[in-house]
């Protein structure tokens, strides 16, 4: 089945082993070899794999009631989570929708912004605002947020309602007195393009408090979130927090927003709210949006969204991350898997920057460690990397585009945030082996190190 000929329309090139089982940090084979999962799937997978705790509660509740459509009933189950999570939630009086996945989530947060300000009358309001470089979710409005030129070239006549703010990246920092003063640079980019956008026309501000994949867990710098926050109240423009990949404990704390106090009006979730369990995405709103679209309906809907049987996977992983401590272990190990990543990683050739926060960790990978040039795209070095530590059993999560939105590869850390000491040490040896590998194919990395990306790297 891995290599002969599939119905399965499979994600991308192979091979592509099958696998069978999993525990805690590891995936098992057909033929019983086992990979570390360091990248938690998709940096999904929170609690771990094989957790019997979840799937007794998934079970209980499929056999106990499996389905019924959202416009019809409420259920114990949707309504048990929704108030665990409210009390989690960094956001005023919440009020979950619960969805099938992270873009569905980040759709719905899009419409809801929309529905808000047409309910306030404020109906010019139609332009929402992202970062440069960012990455939103897959379904066309939310793509459209996303400044990945690789992924919307198919469809750009579909795509261009975004306007665009100011990429975050302390290593790539476009405020050209980096690092003084780039709180305040960003804040001024963004009054400049809210002031040509013209206020009264911008919906909603969409950006992670925390970077994911696109940027590689970029942190941004101290006072940001303060001022682009304060500002978009001032303009009324809604602020939507993708988190996406930062939520339920990734970064050391519930949500990425919780690093800087900042409190959004509609927050999108998905990945680690069900761990993998279940397709579950989460776009929860304040009260005071709730209140405003509520009477009038909110003109959404999907088969699947409301699910008992997702509502009970959310609420068995929101237990399990709080009764065993997880979110307090993301922040611990995280500091354990930063300090051996840099004490192992730090002089590597092909390594530009170790970041990141609790278990959301980045590793840049560049041609040129004194000018930080990035590799071209299409030299496949994040994929190389990928590659050659999955053949040494360990899965990470590549990434491009860092640098410009297409070139700047770099392989991001996800791991269950249940992962061990030791754990953290094979992942490193693994990692290390692999980047090692490649940076001695001198065909794929060798020819890019004396180059400068002036002189013809694209
Ligand atoms: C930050 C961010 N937003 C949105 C999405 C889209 O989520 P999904 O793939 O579940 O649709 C992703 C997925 O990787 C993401 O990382």
């Amino acid at each position: 089945m891995a290599d002969g000929v599939s119905s399965v329309f499979r994600r991308g090139p192979g091979p592509h082993p099958v696998a069978v089982r999993g525990e805690g940090v590891w995936i098992e084979d057909d033929v019983g070899r086992r990979y570390l999962d360091a990248a938690g799937g998709a940096v999904a997978v929170g609690v771990g794999h094989g957790d019997a705790e979840v799937v007794a509660a998934i079970t209980a509740q499929a056999g106990r009631l499996a389905y019924v459509h959202g416009t019809a009933f409420t259920t114990t189950a949707a309504e048990a989570y929704a108030s665990a999570l409210a009390r989690l939630l960094p956001i005023e009086d919440p009020r979950v929708y619960p969805v099938s996945g992270g873009s569905e989530a980040m759709e719905s947060a899009l419409k809801v912004a929309r529905s808000f300000h047409v309910a306030r009358g404020e109906t010019d309001r139609t332009v929402f605002l992202a970062r440069r470089r960012s990455y939103h979710g897959s379904t066309i409005a939310a793509l459209d947020l996303s400044d990945r030129p690789n992924l919307r070239r198919p469809y750009e006549p579909w795509l261009g309602a975004t306007e665009r703010i100011p990429a975050v990246s302390e290593f790539r920092c476009e405020n050209p007195d980096h690092p003084s003063g780039c709180a305040a640079w960003h804040v001024a980019a963004l009054e400049r393009v809210i002031d040509q956008v013209g206020a009264g026309r911008v919906a909603a501000l969409v950006a992670e408090p925390i970077g994911g994949a696109a940027s590689g867990a970029a942190m941004p710098p101290a006072g940001y979130w303060d001022g682009v926050a304060a500002t978009c109240r001032r303009h009324g423009i809604l602020l939507i927090a993708d988190e996406v990949m930062s939520g339920f404990g990734r970064t050391g704390r519930w949500f990425a927003c919780d690093h800087f106090g900042v409190r959004p009006d509609v927050l999108v979730a998905g990945k680690g709210a069900s761990s993998g369990y279940w397709p579950l995405g989460l776009c929860a709103v304040s009260g005071a949006v709730h209140d405003a679209v509520a009477p009038a309906g909110f003109v959404h809907g999907f088969t699947w969204s409301h699910h008992p049987v997702g509502a009970a996977a959310g609420l068995a992983v929101l237990t399990a991350i709080t009764e065993r401590g997880l979110v307090e272990a993301a922040e611990r190990q995280g500091r354990v898997l930063s300090a051996r990543l840099g004490a192992t990683l730090a002089g590597h050739p092909l390594v530009g920057d170790i970041r990141g926060i609790g278990l959301l960790m980045a590793i840049e990978l560049v041609a040129d460690r004194a000018t930080m040039a990035p590799f071209p795209h299409r030299a496949g070095v994040a994929a190389a990397v990928t590659a050659a530590a999955k053949r040494l059993g360990l899965l990470i999560y590549p990434s491009t585009g860092c640098a410009d939105g297409t070139d700047g590869d770099l392989v991001l850390l996800g791991p269950p945030l249940s992962i061990s000491t030791a754990e953290i040490g094979i992942l490193v040896d693994r990692l290390a082996a692999a980047l090692d590998e490649v940076s001695s194919n001198a065909a794929l990395t060798g020819r890019y190190h004396d180059a400068q990306p002036e002189k013809g790297l694209r």
